[in-house]
């Protein structure tokens, strides 16, 4: 019923609707209409009631990422047809994967909070509150598990699109860190559930730093968020923008089989190609020069006796030579 007199009243734009043709149109009592408007009110709808003339939208709350204000705006086909809005829960992830066979492709879960958000290498994920956006997204297309790692590629590149849209100079640290001023502001975690030759799902999990203002520990100098740099977005704009530029990518990847509209916005967003860097393995740090990002994303790189060598990720992190990216 919530959502109904949201849809309604949203529809009527800049008009009032009268309570009784509210009720009337959705066949609940007036005073069931008025406690639904002062419920909405408390969640932060700016509603506005007068006197004769009824109920009017003045704005909505544009930082609750409810299912209805991500939608408002929302220019997907499939990505987001299906959005679970929660409060808290430990993994966004891991909420889909309890969810994940009897779920349709394309939905999406963003929690509020996570108790026990989970970062990639079994390291966490801090996620309070209200702080950032905590999102995972259920995608079941029908490709061998090997094409699976490169739609965490189209993630990154998805998310930088969307940043840059809103004004936001971000960057790609290889494999898939966002950055921003030279400090992490979102991390992807891709977890893939798939038999041999069939994939069942893929789970692309964001984690995004938008108001957190303090980071504990070494993150303190590692981490970010755009409110701390300066930039002072709506979340549901950021959320409705990365669906529509992931979905974009996706689908010409899974339907196309295109990856080189990724790879370029990668090799342009990651801002390494030609540049010497550091590979860091185990405390050992070899200074090389970064040639390509290939295909398959693996990173080509010239060592100092001239070697070209391709590295996967997960065997070593990389550092620019001046800082961090
Ligand atoms: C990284 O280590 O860089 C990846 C971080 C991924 C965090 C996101 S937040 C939403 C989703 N749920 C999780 O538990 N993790 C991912």
């Amino acid at each position: 019923m919530r959502n109904k007199i949201i849809k309604v009243i949203l529809n009527n734009k800049d008009n009032f609707i009268s309570g009784e043709d509210l009720s009337n149109k959705l066949g609940i009592s007036r005073t069931a209409v008025w406690k639904h408007i002062k419920k909405l009110k408390e969640e932060g709808y700016n509603i506005e009631s007068v006197n004769k003339k009824g109920y009017r939208l003045v704005s909505f709350p544009g930082d609750l990422l409810t299912s209805e204000n991500i939608k408002y705006n929302l220019q997907t086909e499939m990505i987001g047809d299906n959005i679970h809005h929660l409060q808290t829960i430990d993994s966004t992830n891991e909420y889909l994967k309890r969810i994940g066979d009897k779920s349709t492709d394309g939905t999406v879960v963003i929690s509020e909070e996570q108790t026990r958000g989970k970062g990639r290498m079994g390291r966490t994920w801090q996620s309070n509150s209200g702080e950032g956006i905590w999102m995972s997204l259920l995608l079941k297309p029908n490709i061998i598990p090997f094409k699976a790692p490169f739609i965490t590629l189209v993630a990154g590149v998805s998310v930088v699109t969307a940043l840059r849209k809103l004004n936001v100079p971000a960057q790609i640290k290889w494999p898939n860190d966002i950055i921003l001023n030279d400090k992490k502001i979102c991390g992807i975690l891709t977890e893939l559930s798939a038999e041999i030759e069939r994939v069942n799902y893929v789970i692309v999990g964001m984690g995004m730093n938008v108001k957190n203002m303090y980071f504990s520990g070494e993150l303190e100098h590692k981490a970010t968020s755009l409110y701390k740099e300066g930039y002072v977005l709506q979340r549901v704009d950021i959320v409705d923008k990365i669906l529509y530029e992931f979905e974009k990518n996706y689908i010409d990847y899974i339907e196309n089989d295109n990856k080189e509209h990724v790879l370029n916005l990668f090799r342009q967003y990651s801002n390494i190609i030609n540049k010497e860097i550091y590979l860091i393995k185990n405390d050992k740090r070899e200074l090389v020069t970064c040639i390509d990002i290939n295909d398959s994303g693996n990173l080509i790189i010239k060592d100092k006796d001239n070697n070209i060598r391709e590295i996967m990720s997960g065997e070593v992190s990389i550092r620019g030579i001046n800082g961090y990216i």
